[in-house]
């Protein structure tokens, strides 16, 4: 049985630190595991400029601790009016990594998301030229929509016409929960990619409905049932590269405070840092697909982004390993994925 795994170090292509007090603590987090992560621009107000997004990645890098290396990919926050030539200039000039697509109102902060995707396929046709990676939020929130069919329901009305109109527009679907989502990357060209975050690994609809309402379970997209989360694990550890190499680690961790997820109107987010690869390699391991962590981890990620794999590697070992059930944060409590949970692996560093 293999008891310690050596792997590149990772990135995490899907996350948000949020800005002031709250970015300086959860920073750390991350940085400690991940070499890079892809930054979500959904701040109040959000990051729609080369200039903001700027300024954003100082105050992170700023919030990154003496003697760690880690380094923030940003992203734009695209609206009805966003300036392509500001998007392709921040692109060009190292800025932006890829620009992120919420539809209004799908999650949190996402007010000034896009209300009508057709409009901004100008933006999409600059950004297939200058090969923009596009990350998007895939989830129709019209009210007649089911919150669990939103995903598929994404697919049909939107992202199939997306990927069709623009086929050389790299896309990666953000924090898949369906069967349907992984069938369409898969079905899709190689332009076409996803990521998948611990918590949809985990756990179904139940572990957040059954036995009592379970906020620190509730994110968007919300899980779904089992036939779904088994879909996910299946893509993320398949045996075959050619849909493996589609897949990769975004955790979407999103901190919210301790009271603003156990309250009368949660927020939406689950805090994945502290513990991201524990969890994501227990899931690995349950496959029995040890030999293909470093490649959902560390290798897929880079080549979709056209990004160098990190030199560094870090070592997880098995052991027992209590996760605290909160962690202190802006003078309050957050409660992090798994808190008070036993995991059986270990990050050494
Ligand atoms: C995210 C957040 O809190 O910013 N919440 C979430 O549940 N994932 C937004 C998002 O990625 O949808
Ligand atoms: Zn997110």
């Amino acid at each position: 049985m293999v008891d310690t795994l050596t792997i590149r170090r990772p990135d995490d292509w899907h996350l948000h630190f949020r800005d002031g007090d709250i970015m300086r603590g959860v920073v750390p987090y991350t940085a400690r595991q991940f070499a890079r992560a892809i930054v979500m621009p959904n701040l109040t107000p959000p990051v729609t400029s080369a200039a903001m997004a700027r300024e954003y990645r100082e105050r992170i890098r700023a919030a990154v601790p003496q003697g760690v290396s880690f380094e923030p990919l940003m992203t734009c926050y695209l609206t009805d009016t966003t300036d392509a030539d500001d998007l392709a200039r921040g692109a060009a000039e190292g800025v932006f990594t890829a620009a992120k697509m919420y539809p209004a109102n799908a999650t949190t902060n996402s007010a000034s998301g896009v209300t009508d995707v057709e409009g901004i396929y100008p933006v999409f046709e600059r950004m297939e030229a200058e090969d923009i990676v596009l990350c998007i939020h895939g989830e129709v929130v019209d009210a007649d929509i089911d919150v669990f069919d939103r995903e598929a329901e994404f697919i049909d009305r939107y992202l199939a016409g997306i990927a069709q109109t623009f086929p050389n527009l790299r896309i990666v679907f953000e924090h898949i929960t369906t069967s349907d989502a992984v069938e369409f990357v898969k079905a899709g060209s190689e332009k076409i990619a996803a990521t998948i975050t611990p918590q949809h690994l985990h756990i179904n609809r139940n572990a957040m409905l059954v036995g009592g309402i379970q906020p620190h379970n509730y994110c968007l997209p919300v899980a779904k049932r089992e036939s779904h989360r088994l879909a996910l694990r299946a893509a993320a550890t398949s045996a075959d590269p050619a849909i493996a190499r589609k897949f990769f680690l975004g955790t979407d961790s999103a901190p919210h405070l301790r009271g603003d997820k156990e309250s009368e109107c949660g927020c939406a987010g689950i805090f994945g840092a502290p513990y991201a690869l524990e969890s994501y390699v227990t899931v690995f391991d349950e496959e029995e697909a040890l030999d293909r962590f470093e490649a959902f981890a560390s290798l897929n990620g880079p080549t979709f982004y056209k990004l160098p794999v990190n030199e560094e590697t870090v070592t997880l070992e098995r052991v027992a390993m209590p996760v605290p059930a909160e962690l202190p944060l802006v003078g309050e409590t957050i409660v992090p994925w798994h808190g008070g949970q036993m995991l059986g692996w270990r990050f050494v560093g």
